[in-house]
């Protein structure tokens, strides 16, 4: 996925501290994505969290940590570990409030997969500089944002749904780094309980 790489991408990433990425899951995938989503849904497969369905660290998710890496560690010029990957099925009226993400959520990229609504479900971010954005994530779009760092917010959902996936890294070299996998032995297992955590 390195084809996707331009010096303006970490250009921007130094100067706000994120980038949108356009276009860069394939169409093919984003519609395999989304079926086998539904799939999940369908059977009862995600959890339920205060305004959307999710599902931490599944298998087919936790390998697009694997796929973008080295995108993301080029745009970064960083040597990077996967930590875990989240998919959340937004439905009508979900919100997302105003958080930065939790602890050894160095790097977050958010992906939009699929949507049923007349527009674009805006994400709102606060950049390094303090200026507010309002970012459009078509269908493959994507953000590459510091996620402990910078707020991020979504208003009120007006359309029926709308499915995306997260995925989290910290620099190999980093204060984070003893987050690698999120302190799981590997990719694809359940949570480490917090109190061990
Ligand atoms: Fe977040």
């Amino acid at each position: 996925m390195e084809h996707f790489y331009r010096p303006e991408l970490s250009h921007q990433f130094k100067r706000t501290g994120f980038v949108k990425l356009e276009n860069v899951i394939p169409e093919a995938n984003l519609e395999m994505l989304s079926h086998y989503y539904w799939f999940l849904m369908r059977n009862q497969r995600l959890n339920p969290f205060p305004t959307s369905l999710g599902k931490y660290s599944d298998l087919l998710s936790e390998s697009f940590l694997l796929q973008y890496q080295k995108l993301f560690e080029k745009i970064l010029g960083l040597q990077l570990y996967p930590n875990f990957s989240f998919m959340r099925l937004y439905y009508h009226k979900s919100k997302l409030d105003k958080h930065c993400d939790r602890k050894g959520c160095e790097f977050a990229v958010s992906i939009s997969i699929d949507y049923d609504a007349d527009e674009i479900w805006p994400l709102f971010l606060k950049d390094s500089n303090g200026n507010q954005h309002s970012l459009s994530l078509d269908r493959g779009d994507m953000v590459l944002y510091k996620g402990c760092e910078l707020e991020h917010w979504r208003d009120v959902f007006p359309g029926k749904n709308s499915l995306q996936l997260f995925l989290f890294y910290v620099n190999a070299n980093g204060a984070m780094k003893h987050h690698k996998f999120d302190k799981r032995k590997r990719l694809g297992d359940p949570m480490v309980p917090e109190e061990t955590n």
